[in-house]
């Protein structure tokens, strides 16, 4: 018990059942990177988190002593503490702890998936370094793991930093330029790579830069579809279109991670609404529609979701499918993110069915900087009461499953 309190104090994610805290957390958190001097630290802290000082839970005190001592101090003592904030999040911080945590993972039965943190590349050296870093851990994961295991995620608006919306194929090319060697280093291993979906001002590139490499390296290269997307429908039958049966099309159906930004966006440029669905019903909606279409049409459909209403349906279609297809399954795998997903994860593997951890890690060993986009995108969905793992939070997630009731009845609008 005593154990459990202290778990929950210590536990990043648990202040985030704080508004007044998780918001503050946010907005302190997103501006980091900007702050290199120890003075504008100690400015931003004052003005962020110190008038919300009766929240900040006890793992806070020694910040708080710090900021009256000195700048440097203080800006020690952050730099020791944001790993702790991050390692709930971030998978692993160089080579060394990206091997032990994939170790780890394996043991438990999990497959991983590894994300090199880092986007909004501000620069063309940046955009270079990305794409060198991504062709230096594959050469390093060769000699540490069997082959054909290599999977990867990348942000492709990182392989090019002058991305326009409005010239989308001149955008595409250039990221083609370097992502495709290291779409074709990852297919020699007999790997895959999945390209991440970002936000929707870069869906048409995405796409371009999909179509391209499936064409050429076939389901080496994977697609991932925000079901949130008011389009989204439209856009899955479009990418059913390049579908080729040898080498079928996977898909990682997300429901998407960029809600808030899309909203800000459109409300920003009065569009009259936005890209993105503003009822979660109708994202649930088209979660489950996008996942039945896709298996009827043969794609292959990888859940990525920790909400327990959708794991429970793939999971039922996984086990109806496996029935009648002498195929290879056409929901090969699940999907969840480090972190997160962990207690979903057991549960499936127990009963067999593959597993796959996103992992999103610093490489090479550097600092948090590039860690601060996917921080903050997991700080807000961990606050939002929309989020399914917000609402069922505290209470153990196979109770949660337990929970949601049977299948049929949650269909007809039953207790969700
Ligand atoms: P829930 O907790 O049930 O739903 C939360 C989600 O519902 C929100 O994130 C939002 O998408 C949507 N939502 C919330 N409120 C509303 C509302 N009012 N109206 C309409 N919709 C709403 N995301 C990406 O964008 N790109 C990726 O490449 C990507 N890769 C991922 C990989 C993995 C392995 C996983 C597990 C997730 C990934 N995500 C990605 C994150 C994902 O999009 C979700 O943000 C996250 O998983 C939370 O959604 P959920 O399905 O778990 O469900
Ligand atoms: C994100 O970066 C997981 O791709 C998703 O938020």
């Amino acid at each position: 018990m005593k154990k459990q309190l202290l778990g929950n104090f210590m536990d990043p994610v648990q202040w985030l059942d704080d508004e007044v805290l998780a918001s503050g957390l946010t907005r302190f958190v997103s501006i980091l990177p900007y702050l290199t001097r120890p003075e504008d630290l100690v400015l931003a802290f004052r003005e962020i988190l110190l008038p919300i000082r009766s929240h900040l839970p006890p793992a806070f005190i020694p910040l708080l002593l710090a900021e009256r001592l000195s700048p440097c101090c203080f800006a020690f003592l952050l730099k020791q503490s944001l790993p702790f904030i991050a390692s709930r999040f971030v998978a692993g911080n160089g080579l060394k702890e990206i091997l032990k945590v994939t170790r780890r993972y394996k043991r438990e039965g999990f497959e991983v998936n590894l994300d090199i943190l880092g986007e909004m590349v501000l620069s063309e050296k940046e955009a270079e370094q990305y794409a060198e870093a991504y062709q230096n851990l594959i050469s390093e994961l060769r000699h540490h793991v069997p082959f054909g295991t290599i999977s990867l995620s990348c942000k492709v608006s990182a392989f090019f930093s002058q991305s326009s919306a409005t010239a989308p194929e001149y955008a595409a090319e250039k990221i083609l330029e370097r992502l495709t060697p290291v779409v074709e280093a990852v297919s020699k291993e007999g790997g895959h790579v999945y390209l991440d979906a970002e936000e929707y001002e870069r869906q048409e590139i995405h796409f371009l830069v999909f179509q391209h490499l499936y064409k050429k390296f076939g389901n080496c290269v994977r697609f991932v579809l925000q079901a949130y997307l008011r389009g989204g429908g439209d856009l899955f039958e479009k990418l059913c279109e390049l579908h080729v049966p040898e080498t079928p099309l996977h898909v990682r159906l997300v429901r998407g991670a960029y809600w808030d930004y899309e909203h800000y966006r459109a409300e920003l440029q009065c569009w009259s609404k936005p890209p993105v669905f503003s009822v979660k019903e109708e994202t649930d909606k088209q979660y489950l529609s996008i996942l039945r279409l896709g298996l009827l049409k043969g794609v292959r459909i990888v859940p990525a979701t920790h909400n327990a209403a959708s794991i429970v349906k793939a999971e039922k279609l996984l086990r109806e499918n496996r029935g009648t297809s002498n195929l290879a399954p056409l929901i090969p795998e699940f999907q969840f993110l480090y972190g997160m997903g962990e207690p979903y994860g057991k549960i499936l593997v127990n009963k067999n069915i593959p597993v796959r951890f996103y992992m999103p890690v610093i490489y090479p060993k550097g600092n948090l900087s590039h860690a601060v986009g996917y921080l903050v995108r997991r700080l807000v969905e961990n606050r939002s009461q929309m989020s399914f793992m917000v609402k069922h939070r505290g209470k153990k997630l196979d109770k949660a499953l337990e929970l949601l009731g049977p299948i049929e009845q949650r269909e007809k609008g039953g207790p969700r």
